[in-house]
């Protein structure tokens, strides 16, 4: 019997999923320079997650991505592929890569679910390729990836200002859950800061009960009254349907309700999970809205 030649091929996988975000309070301030606006938010994760499997493979040197939505291209414009493709060059090494993303979090949504990938990414690799990165020098890497993907470094809970690329940790008392309520459009980013930005005369400075929050262990009783979205106004003018579900969440009960982001996605925060499904059933009747129960979470993105 001879000896057949087998296929020396290495792997190492890790597995990382990656929550949404809701903004509970959204300021945006005035437009730099750059063109770019400064913002004052405070963000949380929320338990709807994508999921990303990352497989190292020596049969090839290449970034391999699949993804299982089909309106995402799971190509270079794609956020996991430019994520990976970044931490590549930063560390100097050349390794092929098979990664698997599943989406769950809706897109063009204010969930900042692209954002989350890239920094999911980040995390992931940093452990599968043991390049003992710390917080700030995956920041550094996060930050040209959009204004969102430093935060996700550093959840669940922040405060977040300049473009948001300046991300302050902060505890918040207890878990709260939240209804999610989709429309089924998007809104794109960029159209709403040029739609705010036109509409309003002057940027109103940043209350003192905002500038309050920004540190340390802060209370939900506290968060809830000065909740607000610079976004809301415009937004809600174009897509009244919107603000209607807004609405509707605090008829049902949510102790607040917001457009998250840009939108187009409102969200209700309720204390007790059997409130917020009976609102979520109420708003599942109609078909075209997707809509999601989902717990805060607690803790940063885990790398298994
Ligand atoms: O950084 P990101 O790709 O998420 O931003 C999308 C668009 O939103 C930018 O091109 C810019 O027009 C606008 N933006 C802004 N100020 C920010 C963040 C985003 O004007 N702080």
């Amino acid at each position: 019997m001879t000896n057949q030649p087998t296929a020396s091929v290495r792997s190492s996988s890790v597995a990382v999923s990656a929550p949404a975000k809701i903004n509970l309070i959204l300021r945006i301030l005035d437009r730099r320079p750059d063109g770019y606006h400064n913002l004052w938010s405070i963000m949380q994760t929320v338990a709807l997650e994508d999921e990303i499997r990352i497989n190292q493979s020596s049969a090839h040197q290449d970034i391999r991505l699949v993804c299982d939505e089909v309106q995402l291209g799971a190509d270079r414009s794609n956020l996991v592929y430019q994520a990976a493709a970044a931490v590549l060059q930063r560390a100097q090494r050349k390794v092929g890569l098979e990664i698997d993303l599943r989406k769950r979090i809706p897109m063009g949504a204010g969930l900042g679910g692209g954002s989350s990938d890239a920094a999911a990414t980040i995390l992931a690799l940093n452990h599968l390729l043991q390049l003992g990165w710390s917080q700030t020098e995956m920041a550094e890497v996060a930050q040209p990836l959009g204004s969102d993907v430093p935060f996700f470094l550093y959840g669940p809970t922040a405060s977040i200002t300049g473009r948001g690329e300046i991300v302050r940790p902060l505890f918040i008392d207890g878990k709260k859950w939240v209804v999610l309520v989709n429309p089924g459009f998007g809104v794109e980013t960029k159209w709403a800061y040029q739609e705010l930005a036109a509409a309003r005369k002057a940027v109103r400075p940043l209350a003192s009960n905002h500038q309050d929050l920004d540190r340390g262990h802060i209370q939900w009783s506290r968060v809830v009254p000065a909740a607000e979205n610079d976004f809301e106004p415009p937004v809600y003018a174009k897509h009244p349907s919107l603000g209607r579900i807004k609405q509707t969440l605090l008829d049902r009960g949510a102790e607040m309700a917001l457009l998250s982001g840009s939108g187009a996605t409102v969200f209700g925060v309720f204390s007790l999970e059997a409130s917020a499904k009976q609102a979520a059933e109420h708003m599942t009747a109609q078909k075209s809205l997707k809509v999601f129960v989902v717990p805060t979470c607690s803790g940063p993105i885990l790398v298994r």
